[in-house]
């Protein structure tokens, strides 16, 4: 009888764990988690762990029988070349369990030690991992939050967990993908509130307009979804670190709401001081503008273009 993948991706989870207290590289390891500012507390509600240095340890531990190596295969735990050699897909790296919004884990984060690349290697697509609508953090906020007012979506595993050793339980991080319209459908049944806060750079920006297209056809009236842009250089984790809790929940507060971004970002484009340039803006604006799926929304973005275009 075939375990169940749920059941292997726990106990895997387990396996990791262990290994942060009790492999050969524990102490590398620790000082790592340590000096990126982590308590002990914090890397065990988190469940974070460590996979071994180690082509094999994986395979050795959990590949008892030929369907069992499949069922790791399967699951991208382990891979297999083209000679048929089966290895650790994992290898010397701290591991951040990934659970979908039933507390299931589905698949695996796991970031490097030094500055090698890639930083973070993410399980890839399986039978039960779809990375586009997947919320890492998310069912951890739904367990600490009798309701979830506000959601804070960033982009790293890190940012996430840092967050919430400040005592700011409320954050989800898309996985290395772009805010996908799942990810927003996914939040507009949580929460009232989104606030996209993502790194302070070129990407993050970038990223925070893609998350706007993406949830204008999400968002139905009483949701509304805000942009927080840290400064230059910075992430949640690093911002959290250097102005408390407390300046953080108050940046979150003062978000930029999306009628604001939606046009400092199209006014960034095009010249409204000439004709051309209103027609331009409301060629650029009217196909986001008709996405959305509040009315109140919807006319609200019509009568700020109005204001813009002059009529
Ligand atoms: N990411 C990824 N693969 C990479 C780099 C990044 O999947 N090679 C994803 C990860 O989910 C990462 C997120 O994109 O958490 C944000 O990237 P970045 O800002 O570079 O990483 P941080 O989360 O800030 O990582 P850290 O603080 O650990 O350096
Ligand atoms: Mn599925
Ligand atoms: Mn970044
Ligand atoms: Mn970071
Ligand atoms: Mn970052």
């Amino acid at each position: 009888q075939q375990q169940d993948d749920y059941a292997v991706m726990e106990q895997v989870a387990r396996f990791f764990q262990h290994q942060l207290r009790q492999n050969g590289n524990s102490k590398k390891a620790i000082d790592y988690l340590k000096n990126r500012g982590l308590s002990g507390d914090i890397v065990k509600q988190w469940e974070i762990g460590y996979a071994p240095d180690s082509w094999d340890a994986l395979l050795n531990t959990f590949g008892k029988d030929p369907q069992r190596i499949k069922q790791l295969v399967d699951l991208k735990l382990v891979n297999k070349n083209d000679q048929g050699r089966t290895y650790d897909f994992f290898r010397d790296r701290i591991m951040f369990p990934i659970r979908d919004k039933r507390g299931r884990v589905v698949g695996f984060g796991g970031r490097v030690l030094d500055d090698g690349g890639p930083k973070y290697l993410n399980s890839p697509e399986t039978r039960i991992f779809h990375k586009g609508s997947e919320l890492f953090g998310f069912y951890s906020a739904r367990q600490k939050n009798r309701s979830l007012d506000t959601v804070v979506i960033v982009e790293g595993y890190m940012d996430v967990v840092a967050l919430s050793q400040f005592d700011i339980n409320i954050a989800t991080a898309a996985l290395g993908t772009a805010t996908t319209p799942e990810h927003i459908q996914m939040l507009v049944r949580a929460t009232s509130h989104i606030v996209c806060c993502y790194d302070g750079d070129r990407a993050g920006r970038e990223a925070a307009w893609r998350a706007l297209e993406n949830a204008l056809p999400a968002l139905k009236d009483g949701v509304r979804i805000s942009f927080l842009f840290l400064p230059d250089g910075e992430d949640p984790d690093t911002m959290v670190r250097q102005v408390g809790k407390d300046a953080f929940m108050d940046m979150l507060n003062d978000a930029m709401p999306l009628s604001r971004f939606f046009f400092e970002n199209l006014l960034k484009t095009h010249n409204v001081g000439t004709p051309e340039g209103k027609i331009a803006l409301k060629k650029a604006a009217m196909p986001l503008i008709e996405s959305t799926l509040g009315d109140d929304q919807k006319q609200m973005l019509l009568e700020e273009l109005a204001k813009h275009t002059g009529e």
